[in-house]
């Protein structure tokens, strides 16, 4: 469904990512791990089209989108949730969710479908609704970011650290939730430091350091590699 290939990102002088290559199959969950910095943010935000690629290729669905705007990429329906986590902080639950849904905003009727959709798969935003999203925890903010990002209706969800700073029982409520949008069939690239949480739920697994992708593998692969610490603290 989405494939890369020799990816770099660039900020000046500084290159972040040197060369991703990576595959992601319809109904995948694929966890792409690093230590800090290693570049796993630009490589999302250049697939997202937030970012300009200084090279190599991103392939959607076999069409070159290497150049594509965010806005394109969306249409698409590539929807990102990236790490800031920002909500609407003023609006209210239901106004926050309400905006991801802007592009289909005629379709009354399928965006209330959505709607009870996402308060049934994530019953503290059903019962914060009239709430304004600004005085809500941090992991439920996170749960509002995720859900109105499934509100576009996407294909491809990206996700960047959706556990950064979040309480372990937040935590696992976070990742049962990814497990959840997997077994409807989403296909999901999920950015993660949480190595062991994240290969849980994932079916494969990239590492990357230092701006390049240093190993590969099924998930299980990959939870089983010895050297994994090594590579973090590495990183
Ligand atoms: N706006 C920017 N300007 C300059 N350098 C940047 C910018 N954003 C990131 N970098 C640098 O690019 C490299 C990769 O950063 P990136 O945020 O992609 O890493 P990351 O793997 O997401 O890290 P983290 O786990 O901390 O989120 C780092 O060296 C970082 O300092
Ligand atoms: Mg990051």
């Amino acid at each position: 469904m989405l494939e890369i290939a020799g990816l770099q990102v660039a900020y000046g002088a500084i290159r972040a990512v040197r060369d991703v290559s990576l595959t992601l199959a319809e109904g995948e969950l694929v966890t792409l791990l690093g230590a800090n910095g290693a570049g796993k943010s630009s490589t999302l935000m250049c697939i997202a089209g937030a970012l300009p690629a200084a090279a190599g290729a991103i392939r959607l669905e076999g069409q070159d989108v290497t150049a594509a705007r965010p806005e394109v990429m969306a249409r698409r329906g590539v929807a990102t949730v990236p790490e800031t986590r920002d909500v609407f902080p003023d609006l209210t639950v239901d106004e926050n969710l309400q905006l991801g849904a802007y592009t289909r905003r005629n379709d009354t009727k399928g965006v209330a479908e959505d709607r009870t959709r996402m308060f049934g798969m994530f019953p503290v935003l059903a019962e914060r609704s009239s709430q304004p999203a600004g005085t809500l925890s941090g992991g439920e903010q996170q749960m509002l970011v995720i859900a109105r990002a499934m509100m576009s209706r996407p294909r491809i969800l990206l996700l960047d650290e959706p556990s950064l700073g979040l309480a372990p029982t937040i935590v696992n409520r976070i990742f049962e939730m990814i497990a959840t949008l997997k077994g409807s069939g989403l296909t999901i690239l999920l950015v993660e430091q949480n190595a062991s949480k994240a290969l849980e739920v994932a079916d494969r697994a990239y590492v990357m350091r230092l701006g390049k992708i240093e190993a590969e593998g099924t998930a299980a692969e990959i939870a089983a590699a010895t050297d994994l610490k090594a590579l973090y603290l590495a990183g």
